[in-house]
C-alpha cells in the first residue's frame, strides 16, 4: 500500500518536472525568437542587410532573449503554482465544512462525496461549460451547509418533524445563503445551496420558483440529491433498488424535477447500472 502511494507520488513529481522543463524550454524559445525578430528588424532598418544571414550576429539576441524568457517563464510558473496551492487550500477548507455538517447529521454519512462525484459526471455528460463545473462542484459540496445551524434535536430527530420543526429545517437554504453571501469567491456556487429544494412545478422552497426560474445547476442537483437519498440506507428505511429509484424520479419529471434534466440523468445513470 505504502509503496503504491510512493510510486504515485513519484510519477506525479516526474510529470510535474517534465511539465516544468517543457515550460522553461518554451519560454527560452519564445524570448530568443522575439529578440531575434527585433534584431532582424533593426538590421533591416539601419541597412545592415548583410548581417541578416550571419548566424554569429544572433548569439547575443538569442542569449539575452532566451534568459529573459526563462526568467518570465519561471515567474509565470510560480504564479500558477501559487494559484493552484490557493485553490487546493480553498477546496480543503470547503471539504472540511461539508464534513462538519455530515458529522452532525447522522442520516447522511458520505452523502456529500457521492453527490459531488455524480454531479460532476452528469454535468460533464450534459456538456456544460468546464469553467462552470468548478463552481457547480463547490455548490454540490456545500449544498446542506445551512444545516450546521439547525439544532440537533431537529436534525437528528428519529421520527417525523412537527410543523414548527419542519419550518426550521426548511430554513437551511436561506441559512446557507447567509453564511456564504460574504465570500465573493463562492457567489457562483450559491445557486445549489440556496435553490436545491425548489421544484419544477413551484411547490418547493425557499422561493417557490417555477420551471426555468430555478437555476439549471440547482435543477440538476435536486435530481441527484433525491437519487442518492433513495439509493442509500437511512436509519429509518432500507435503500431502494436503483430501478425503483429511477422509476420514482421519472414519475416526478414535470412536477418535482425538470424533464430535460431527468432525461439526461436517466441516460447517464442507466449507463452505470
Ligand atoms: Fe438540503
Amino acid at each position: 500500500m505504502y509503496s503504491k502511494e510512493k510510486k504515485k507520488q513519484h510519477s506525479i513529481k516526474k510529470g510535474f518536472w517534465g511539465h516544468r522543463s517543457l515550460s522553461i524550454f518554451i519560454s527560452f524559445l519564445g524570448g530568443a525568437f522575439i529578440l531575434s525578430l527585433f534584431s532582424i528588424i533593426q538590421k533591416t532598418v539601419v541597412d545592415e542587410g548583410g548581417l541578416i544571414l550571419d548566424p554569429r550576429s544572433y548569439i547575443m539576441p538569442v542569449s539575452y532573449g532566451g534568459v529573459t524568457g526563462i526568467i518570465f517563464g519561471l515567474w509565470y510558473i510560480r504564479l500558477k503554482e501559487n494559484e493552484a496551492e490557493l485553490l487546493e487550500a480553498y477546496s480543503s477548507t470547503l471539504e472540511g465544512w461539508a464534513k462538519a455538517v455530515e458529522m452532525r447529521d447522522k442520516n447522511t454519512q458520505n452523502h456529500t462525496n457521492r453527490v459531488v462525484a455524480l454531479t460532476e459526471e452528469l454535468v460533464r455528460s450534459m456538456k456544460i461549460k468546464e469553467t462552470d463545473l468548478a463552481h457547480i462542484k463547490r455548490g454540490a459540496m456545500l449544498h446542506d451547509i445551512g444545516k450546521i445551524d439547525i439544532p440537533d434535536s431537529i436534525l437528528n430527530k428519529p421520527g417525523e418533524l412537527t410543523e414548527e420543526e419542519r419550518v426550521i429545517m426548511e430554513e437551511h437554504p436561506a441559512r446557507a445563503s447567509d453564511m456564504l453571501m460574504n465570500i465573493r469567491f463562492l457567489h457562483p456556487a450559491l445557486p445549489i445551496p440556496y435553490y436545491h429544494h425548489e421544484r419544477w412545478d413551484g411547490s418547493g422552497y425557499p422561493d417557490a420558483l417555477i420551471g426555468k426560474e430555478i437555476p439549471l445547476e440547482a435543477r440538476i442537483f435536486a435530481v441527484i440529491d433525491v437519487w442518492d437519498a433513495l439509493t442509500n440506507d437511512r436509519p429509518y428505511r432500507k435503500a431502494w433498488t436503483k430501478n425503483d429509484a429511477l422509476l420514482y424520479i421519472k414519475e416526478k419529471a414535470g412536477t418535482f424535477f425538470d424533464p430535460y434534466v431527468v432525461k439526461a440523468f436517466s441516460a447517464h445513470i442507466r449507463s452505470t447500472f
